[in-house]
């Protein structure tokens, strides 16, 4: 049995590891046993560099100090899914297979390491092979921005998904976001790089509750926010994104507005438009609806001098403490412009990373729990692979396509409002 394990291993090297940088090799050592609660894999390490990168501090491998890093090499067991959070170490990404045919409880496979400068590099060749552009959101994480050929907001990005050149797009940011990018580039190759990365407010309304709403209320115009399923957007009049939803809804001449999901956002639209009776569905971000007044508040006593910028998405409350209230590229964009050094953030806290790097002589202070764990679903490997496979792609029916996209157009030809 262990011999052929080791030719399993053999014949695994020699077809996937030769253009790696690969430390350790299996040697599949017989006290690495196999385990019935957790599949664990043995893996044995030539160079002890893994083990700063094994150990880390809320998943620390089984196994390691004693074996794996005090000698130059050793046995080490590491639970599955180790390999997905080590992707998330900034200098390398590691990558742990497990063997085909070997029963649960005794798997065995290499860690593999390339570097992300390697990765880097990958992405860079493969995207003039494919001709694609990378769009990332400005929520998306640092080392995904980085590889971005353009980054923004909702309707920035939508803008150049409808006028690339490109063959392929690949979106980095939440679904609602790639699909509006296929609706609006629908003879293009759009890419998702994580299909579970989702926006839950997207998912509050539905079309059948949206019909019932807008069966009651015959003479009202249907407003949705661009955060909603390309199935939704094919029901309503007209999008909006946080940029320009006062400006959309400006723009119909209805009194009557069903605003769509976001409750927040109409409350803040509807402050500009008292003339209008607004029906809104009670839809929110649990990302901004969790910033509360007390967290800006807090930052503001340590940082006096700071200016308050906040997100629509928030609550009214904490939109009323605001000094300005923007989308996120408004806010790149109210940085650059003011004289102030210092910005309390009242939006997704990733935001702080693109603020800092293209204003590094200004400070900028996020509500540190503002986490979107949709946005950052994507990593780095996830945009090589898919510019490796073109998967998964964005499919939609030719049905919502046609209808999604006149809605869409309209809230890009409106432009922005901040
Ligand atoms: P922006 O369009 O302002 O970037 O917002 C998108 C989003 O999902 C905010 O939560
Ligand atoms: Fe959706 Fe909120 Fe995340 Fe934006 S920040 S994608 S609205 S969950």
């Amino acid at each position: 049995m262990q011999c052929i394990q080791s030719l399993r291993v053999l014949a695994y090297l020699t077809t996937h590891v030769t253009s790696r940088r690969t430390f350790g090799t299996p040697d599949l050592p017989a006290r690495c046993s196999p385990t019935t609660q957790t599949l664990r894999l043995c893996c044995a390490f030539k160079d002890s560099t893994l083990k700063t990168h094994l150990d880390l501090p809320r998943r620390k491998p089984v196994g390691i100090p004693a074996e794996g890093a005090a000698k130059s090499e050793g046995v080490c067991r590491v639970p599955t899914g180790i390999g997905k959070s080590l992707l998330e170490r900034p200098r390398h990404s590691v990558k742990v297979r497990t063997f085909d045919n070997i029963p649960p409880g005794s798997s065995r496979g290499v860690i593999e390491i390339t570097s992300k400068e390697k990765i880097v590099e990958k992405i860079q060749r493969l995207k003039k092979e494919r001709n694609a552009i990378i769009l990332a959101h400005n929520y998306q994480v640092p080392e995904v921005q980085d590889v971005g050929d353009y980054l923004g907001d909702s309707l920035n990005l939508s803008k150049i998904a409808a006028g690339t050149n490109a063959d392929v797009i690949v979106f980095c940011g939440v679904d609602f976001m790639a699909e509006s990018a296929k609706i609006l580039s629908p003879g293009k190759v759009v890419i998702h790089p994580v299909r579970g990365a989702s926006c839950p407010m997207a998912a509050m309304i539905d079309v059948e509750s949206l019909r019932e709403l807008q069966r009651a209320n015959p003479e009202a115009a249907t407003v949705a926010y661009v955060n909603t399923t390309a199935e939704v957007k094919a029901e309503v009049d007209i999008c909006c994104t946080s940029s320009n939803a006062v400006r959309v809804v400006k723009s119909l001449p209805n009194k009557e507005i069903i605003f769509v999901p976001d409750v927040n956002l109409g409350l803040y639209v509807q402050r500009f438009v008292p003339e209008k009776r607004f029906i809104f569905w009670r839809g929110y971000c649990h990302v901004h609806q969790n910033i509360d007044v007390e967290d800006i508040r807090e930052l503001k006593e340590k940082h006096p001098a700071a200016e308050i910028m906040v997100h629509p998405e928030c609550q009214p409350a904490v939109i009323d403490m605001a000094d300005h209230v923007y989308s996120t590229q408004g806010m790149m964009q109210h940085a650059r412009d003011s004289s102030a050094r210092k910005f309390i953030l009242g939006t997704e806290r990733e935001m702080s990373y693109r603020l800092g790097k293209e204003n590094p002589d200004k400070f900028f202070l996020p509500v540190e729990n503002a986490i979107c764990t949709a946005m950052k679903k994507i990593k780095l490997e996830d945009v090589l692979n898919s510019l490796e496979t073109l998967e998964p792609r964005i499919e939609l029916s030719q049905d919502i396509i046609e209808r999604a996209r006149l809605p869409l157009e309209k809230m890009v030809d409106i432009g922005r409002g901040d």
